[in-house]
């Protein structure tokens, strides 16, 4: 069972089962500790557009999407700035990202995240939908391509390793 927690108020009754799936997922060397992408998902869920996904399985959270629309104007931060650069500005202002993502290794491979996938995505305003990830990680890259997500550029993005930016019409 897929369900939406579209607003802020209703979200922080989950906040706890979305972070413990992150951990899970995310393994022992996430790229935020779990505190920091807990404070991350607060701040995230005010954001204009914000939509999230949950998965349940025998009544288990076990899957999470989540996203919202990316600034349109003046970059937030330095990053955003290269974002928009690198991957074209038509591609991020103002469309829907993608932060993060994640299924339960004990639940994964069942096609869980493509169904969260699929329904974080269906009945956006946005035209279109990007999202950052590791360049090296090219199980995951294909994971997107398969699913129609094309490469829109690689770049550190001021981290120390290579970035893929990767974006889809939705
Ligand atoms: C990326 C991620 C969310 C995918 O979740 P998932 O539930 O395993 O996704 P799916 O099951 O839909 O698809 C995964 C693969 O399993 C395959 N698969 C789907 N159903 C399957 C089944 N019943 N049996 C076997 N394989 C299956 C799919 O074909 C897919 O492979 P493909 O890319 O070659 O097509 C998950 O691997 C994850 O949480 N990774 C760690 C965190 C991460 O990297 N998040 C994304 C970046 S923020």
């Amino acid at each position: 069972m897929v369900e939406e927690v579209n607003d802020a108020d209703h979200l922080l009754e989950h906040a706890g089962e979305i972070v413990g799936i992150y951990a899970a997922a995310f393994g022992p060397e996430p790229e935020l500790a779990a505190d920091r992408f807990a404070a991350a998902l607060a701040k995230h869920a005010e954001r204009d557009g914000f939509r999230c996904c949950l998965a349940y399985m025998d009544s288990q959270p076990v899957g999470f999407i989540y996203g919202f629309t990316a600034f349109a104007g003046k970059p937030p931060s330095p990053w955003y700035a290269r974002v928009r650069d690198v991957a074209g500005a038509e591609w991020i202002e103002g469309q829907f990202e993608v932060p993060w993502f994640g299924v339960r290794p004990s639940h994964q491979h069942r096609g869980m995240g493509s169904r969260l996938l699929d329904r974080i995505l269906s009945k956006l305003p946005h035209r279109r939908a990007w999202l950052v990830i590791r360049a090296a990680d090219e199980r995951l890259r294909a994971f997107y391509r398969h699913r129609g997500w094309l490469d829109l550029a690689e770049d550190a993005l001021g981290s120390e390793t290579l970035r893929a930016v990767m974006g889809r019409d939705v």
